[in-house]
């Protein structure tokens, strides 16, 4: 099925080019001015220097000849040269009759499908999930989405930092609890056990204990009263374990058999954990790879930037070069290795992308991390570019993110300042959703706990999603789970309330037909089916924006749409059967629209709310 906007813009190519003008000038966008019209076409001014004309005078004559069609209700020509239209009342019926027959609401598949890569997610191991994490699973798995829906073929990886030096941390951590273990001992010759000689809880205990071992802050505890000698013995013994935990996270890097056994335990703990928490996040990867994984292919490629003379050594260490003439500010050098021979962030990405080539020869990347990462991102782009690791029509996006922030507008933080677990951050959502379900209780408290987890996600996803995502934005509960405003709730009350007048229609005994909708007949109307019809140009501008938050903008519109409708029109007592029918196809229509974008963007609606 064709867009909106190209069935318009067919029709006023045509008009330009019997008219004698260059077709390309038949171009249409929204109106400015909805008071007016709902599309206009600026190309008449445009056109008017290519044949010197008065605007005016190729606006009306390209009028006269749109008129002859049966498009618009209205065309006209306006003061210095616009072209002011409405769409027919018939024909708009008649394309939400085919959108509602088509089973991908009239969404074209793309005619050439892509394999793109996202990466996203991207936990760190044995760390606790915690908020920061919450936007890149967030805005990946809408981004992976929306290209699914394009027809693209998207291959979702939550890239782990699974080989860092939280793995030496507890591993040392580890070795001052259980000394005894094999793994400490140096002549242990058989296997190592199966089983973990820690559980997950424990885990979550090793972690943070070791990293404030390592991290000993003298001037906190002279400021808190220590004394002298004591704080010279722990700080030793802090400065010891650190430098202890860096010499292990090499050795597990350099594949020391203890230290692996030790880390396939943290590995198979984690990733079990982690699949849980992302998966009540309605987030879904097709790859659990991580750092680790690009470690195989990491001498190969140095190797082969050193050969192509791209890197080189400087102080110590080597180095490539990315700067660009056409940059505004400059560039640092990329660093493949460092001095002390040990591999970096960049290089662990460019190892990846070697594998991802050797594994897909994806035709696009895309990565969601933090936006202070855009550096990093850059210079592994180039790099890779440079040394032909992709293939030069190969495209490389970083969709970087801002902070969440709480109301004080710094970086969201628990009540005692902590950092909040993503774990707890959804339970306290949920449970504000529940409160405000059972203030009118129309649901059994059971029902209620489950809907207030389906709306609690939407509530979270809809609230950071709406936002552009490169910006920083408040993380603000109360706001967020209102069922009123720009709100995943809103969304989904609108939902909601869509299936229960169907719901009770279907039990007076109508039925729902195909083809059934009627030309508008009232201007609220009207305007839902305009709304409707913009469906598949709204998702494909936001795939290729990868911005997420034009889909929220479109179903807040819609929403508020179909509400102004539904104020406006007495469905369930219309005594005219064909009438009635007509608006039951329109909010069946608005409903399937309304859930395919929620879809989309990685949440669902619930039955009763
Ligand atoms: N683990 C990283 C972090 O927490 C994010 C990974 C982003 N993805 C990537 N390919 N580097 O900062």
């Amino acid at each position: 099925m064709k867009k909106i906007l190209s069935v318009i813009e067919g029709e006023l190519k045509q008009a330009f080019a019997a008219c004698g003008y260059e077709e390309s000038y038949g171009k249409a966008v929204l109106s400015n001015r909805p008071d007016l019209c709902e599309y206009q076409c600026n190309g008449a001014m445009a056109a008017a220097k290519a044949y010197r004309k008065k605007p005016i005078d190729i606006a009306t004559e390209v009028v006269e000849k749109l008129n002859e069609g049966r498009l618009f209700s209205m065309c006209q020509a306006v003061m210095p040269g616009f072209i002011n239209l409405k769409i027919d009342e018939t024909y708009l019926a008649g394309y939400m009759n085919q959108m509602a027959a088509d089973e991908r609401l009239g969404l074209p598949a793309a005619e050439k499908p892509q394999t793109i890569i996202v990466d996203y997610g991207g936990a760190n191991v044995a760390k606790p999930l915690h908020v920061g994490h919450l936007r890149s699973a967030v805005i990946g798995e809408s981004i992976k989405r929306m290209g699914t829906a394009m027809g693209h073929h998207m291959i979702g990886d939550v890239h782990l930092g699974d080989f860092g030096l939280q793995m030496g941390l507890i591993i040392e951590e580890l070795r001052d609890r259980k000394p005894e273990l094999p793994y400490f001992d140096p002549d242990f010759t058989g296997e190592y056990p199966e089983e973990s000689p820690f559980t997950l809880s424990e885990l979550d205990d090793i972690y943070p204990t070791a990293s404030k071992k390592s991290k000993f802050n003298a001037d906190e505890a002279r400021a808190q009263g220590m004394d002298a000698e004591e704080i010279a013995k722990k700080e030793a013994y802090s400065q010891e374990f650190a430098h202890r935990a860096h010499l292990a996270t090499r050795q597990l890097q350099d594949g020391y058999a203890p230290y692996r056994a030790i880390w396939k335990h943290i590995m198979d703990l984690s990733v079990a954990d982690l699949k849980k928490n992302y998966g009540r996040l309605n987030v879904f990867f097709d790859l659990w790879k991580g750092e680790s994984d690009a470690q195989p292919y990491i001498p190969g490629l140095i190797q082969n930037l050193i050969d192509q003379g791209l890197a080189y050594e400087s102080q110590g260490a080597l180095v490539v070069d990315i700067a660009q003439e056409t940059d505004s500010k400059e560039l640092p050098p990329c660093i493949v290795r460092k001095s002390d021979g040990a591999a970096l962030y960049a290089t662990s990405d460019l190892g990846t992308i070697i594998q991802r080539e050797e594994d897909f020869q994806p035709d696009a990347y895309i990565y969601v991390a933090d936006k202070r990462q855009e550096l990093h991102f850059t210079q592994v782009f180039r790099v890779a570019r440079k040394a032909g690791f992709v293939r030069p029509e190969v495209s490389m996006r970083f969709q970087g993110f801002g902070t969440m922030n709480g109301k004080d507008g710094k970086p969201f933080k628990t009540r005692d300042g902590g950092v909040m677990r993503l774990e707890q951050l959804i339970a306290d959502i949920d449970d504000a959703v529940y409160a405000r379900i059972m203030e009118n209780r129309t649901v059994s408290a059971e029902e209620a706990r489950e809907t207030a987890q389906i709306v609690g996600l939407a509530a979270l996803k809809y609230g950071d999603l709406s936002n552009q995502a490169a910006k920083d934005y408040i993380f603000d509960i109360d706001r967020f789970i209102s069922f009123e405003g720009n709100t995943g709730p809103y969304i989904l009350y609108t939902i909601v309330r869509i299936k229960s007048i169907q719901n009770k229609y279907r039990e007076q005994g109508g039925v729902c037909a195909p083809g059934s909708i009627l030309a508008p007949a009232t201007e609220p109307e009207k305007a839902l089916m305009l709304k409707l019809c913009r469906y598949s140009e709204v998702l494909e501008g936001a795939f290729e924006e990868l911005a997420p938050h034009k889909i929220c903008q479109y179903i807040y519109e819609l929403s508020n749409d179909f509400n102004r409708f539904y104020h406006d029109t007495k469905i369930l007592a219309e005594e005219d059967k064909a009438k009635q029918a007509s608006w039951i196809g329109l909010i069946d229509l608005t409903r399937q629209v309304l859930c395919a974008c929620i879809q989309v963007l990685g949440f669902e609606a619930p039955e009763r709310m």
